[in-house]
């Protein structure tokens, strides 16, 4: 349906073939619009969850429609025109083929009179042939996002924030907050989300570092490690934390915070909760920090807090400080300013709670001369004490650029050394033992089992028998 073109301009052009309907199927499209009234009762509120009733409808009105006019209409045509009847109607419009594509992280509408534009997976940032000629069409646009999310944007709250149906995230805003006419973007929710394999295979994350990351974030049942993952906007943070996240122990109790849910842990026992807003009609606004607060109530092994921003983080440190595992995504640059935000407004953690985070990972996204970019983690720092009031970090791997690779550049590990002490084994024995998970997830890249049943399978079966796996993984070369 779409075409990149090839182009002399430095932004490559992401063409939309459009939608063109022949004399006859604009009159069936205006008359089932007519009795889209009809269908939309028969098929409950909501279109979008409907959507397969909805087609069914369309399909059933048109093939009575046309075999009343012509007997020999082929399964096949009124399929493909169901089709696209239907995203016409139902769909996002101009951009609906945009959604459709998962090849896009995102979708970027910047006002009216000027081209859409696209971020692709491949090619990086393009300029597609879609231009918002009128501000209605995109004003109803952005209303009906807004609607379907149950929220609402006009003069009173000019900018929404939130999460379509389908999990991609938007965000709008409207004049005079955008100067040019409404602006939208959206950051696309990937249907078959990042593994940890895919990192690897990526090489986001080296083996190596994974499976020292498997062994501590498991703990051996004595210290199941916390994190906090640090980069910059749309480094990867999110992906990254969600990948590492299937490699937590599938006995742990995991409570997810989230101000737009995108976390997709594989787990079993996980309680997921998200933010409320205060424009959401007639209710209260919920926070970060009231659900974090309540998630100590729940008895929680592991809080995950989607993004760490504001109050919530002293509450979160709270946890951390009381023998609860956390994982986290936060905005900076590198270790040092990662603690630097923490310790000071509006975040305001103590410094002697600091010591209680085990990893800082950061994560870096990289652009190369062609404007096609890359992730990498970047570094990962320990912190192991605090002297004069200074936080006192520790650098244990380090991507090197030139080489590409992530290299481990420490003697030693604080968190490794305290599961040795607490579980009585010795640091070889650890040593031994991340070798061993090594191989699982080698085997896993080699074989490509990178989906994310996939992947938790093997990792489930590890956890309940990890010489078996072994065992198979060497029998079958
Ligand atoms: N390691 C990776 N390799 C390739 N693409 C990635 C990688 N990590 C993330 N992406 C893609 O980059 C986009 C942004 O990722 P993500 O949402 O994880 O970033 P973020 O740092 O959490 O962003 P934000 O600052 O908005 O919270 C997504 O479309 C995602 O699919
Ligand atoms: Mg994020």
């Amino acid at each position: 349906m779409n075409r990149l073109k090839d182009n002399n301009s430095s932004i490559p052009i992401y063409e939309v073939f459009k939608q063109k309907y022949t004399p006859e199927e604009k009159v069936l499209l205006a008359e089932i619009r007519e009795n889209l009234v009809d269908l939309a009762i028969s098929s409950g509120e909501d279109f979008q969850l409907n959507e397969a009733k909805l087609f069914n409808d369309i399909k059933n009105f048109l093939f009575n429609r046309l075999s009343f006019e012509s007997g020999n209409m082929s399964g096949e045509y009124i399929d493909s025109l169901s089709r696209k009847l239907l995203q016409d109607i139902v769909g996002y419009g101009q951009i609906d083929p945009l959604i459709h594509d998962d090849d896009l992280e995102e979708i970027m509408i910047i006002g009216i009179n000027k081209p859409v534009f696209v971020y692709h997976r491949k090619y990086g940032m393009m300029k597609t042939n879609i231009v918002y000629k009128n501000e209605e069409e995109l004003t109803d646009l952005i209303d009906l996002m807004a609607r379907q999310i149950n929220r609402r944007i006009d003069q009173e709250s000019p900018i929404l924030d939130g999460r379509l149906m389908d999990g991609s995230r938007i965000n709008a805003t409207i004049p005079p907050v955008s100067a040019d006419g409404p602006s939208l973007t959206i950051r696309k929710f990937k249907k078959d989300p990042f593994t940890i394999i895919d990192l690897i295979n990526y090489k986001t994350i080296s083996l190596e570092l994974a499976a020292f990351f498997w062994l501590c974030f498991d703990g051996l049942g004595v210290k199941s490690a916390n994190a906090i993952i640090s980069g910059g906007t749309s480094s990867g943070k999110t992906t990254t934390l969600n990948a590492l996240t299937s490699l937590i122990n599938p006995k742990e109790r995991i409570i997810t915070i989230e101000d737009t849910l995108e976390l997709q842990i594989p787990h079993e026992h996980v309680i997921r909760m998200e933010t409320r807003p205060s424009n959401t009609e007639n209710r209260g606004e919920l926070t970060m920090n009231d659900l974090v607060k309540n998630s100590l109530r729940q008895r929680p092994d592991r809080i995950i807090v989607g993004e760490v921003r504001a109050d919530e983080a002293i509450t979160l440190f709270t946890a951390l400080n009381t023998g609860h595992s956390g994982f986290g995504t936060l905005h900076s640059n590198d270790a040092r300013e990662t603690i630097t935000r923490l310790t000071n407004e509006p975040m305001s953690v103590p410094e002697i709670m600091i010591s209680a985070i085990d990893f800082i990972v950061m994560q870096n996204r990289i652009y190369k001369p062609n404007g096609v970019s890359y992730r990498r983690i970047s570094e990962v720092a320990e912190v192991v004490g605090i002297e004069e009031g200074t936080v006192q970090l520790n650098k244990i791997f380090e991507w090197n650029p030139e080489t590409d690779k992530i290299e481990n550049v420490s003697i030693a590990s604080r968190t490794l050394s305290e599961i040795a002490k607490l579980s009585g084994r010795s640091l070889n024995d650890l040593y031994k033992e991340i070798g061993n998970r090594q191989i699982v997830l080698e085997h896993m890249l080699n074989n490509n089992i990178r989906s994310v049943s996939a992947v938790n399978a093997v990792i489930e079966s590890y956890y309940s028998d990890p010489q078996k796996v072994l065992n198979q993984i060497i029998l079958n070369g």
